[in-house]
């Protein structure tokens, strides 16, 4: 059974111009980092799943980021690493833009 998904508006659009990230913490959630590359915008976890570093330090360029502290780079849209010492994916976040915010679907109830 899939998981209920609720909607939670964290930023205004405005405060996210191109070439910028934001990293913002919903209630309950953990840091989540929304990206606005010129594919658009693209939410996932924050923490990198090799170690505990942020990915919003990382380098963007191509639809991934790479990590600051070891290099694995992560697929935006996927979350998926493109190689070691990262194995695991990093959670990714359907993100919309409603009245100009910016809106996340995450799980929960
Ligand atoms: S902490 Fe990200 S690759 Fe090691």
């Amino acid at each position: 059974m899939p998981d209920t998904v609720h909607r939670v508006a964290v930023c205004s659009a405005s405060a996210l111009p191109l070439g910028e990230v934001a990293t913002v913490t919903p209630p309950g959630h953990t840091a989540i980092s929304v990206f606005h590359t010129e594919e658009g915008l693209f939410a996932i976890d924050d923490t990198c799943t090799h170690q505990d570093a942020s990915l919003a330090d990382g380098w963007v360029e191509n639809c991934a980021v790479e990590c600051p502290l070891h290099e694995s780079c992560f697929d935006l849209r996927t979350g998926a690493p493109s190689g070691t010492p990262a194995k695991t994916p990093v959670r990714t976040y359907a993100v919309h833009v409603v009245d100009g915010a910016v809106v996340l679907d995450l799980p929960g109830s």
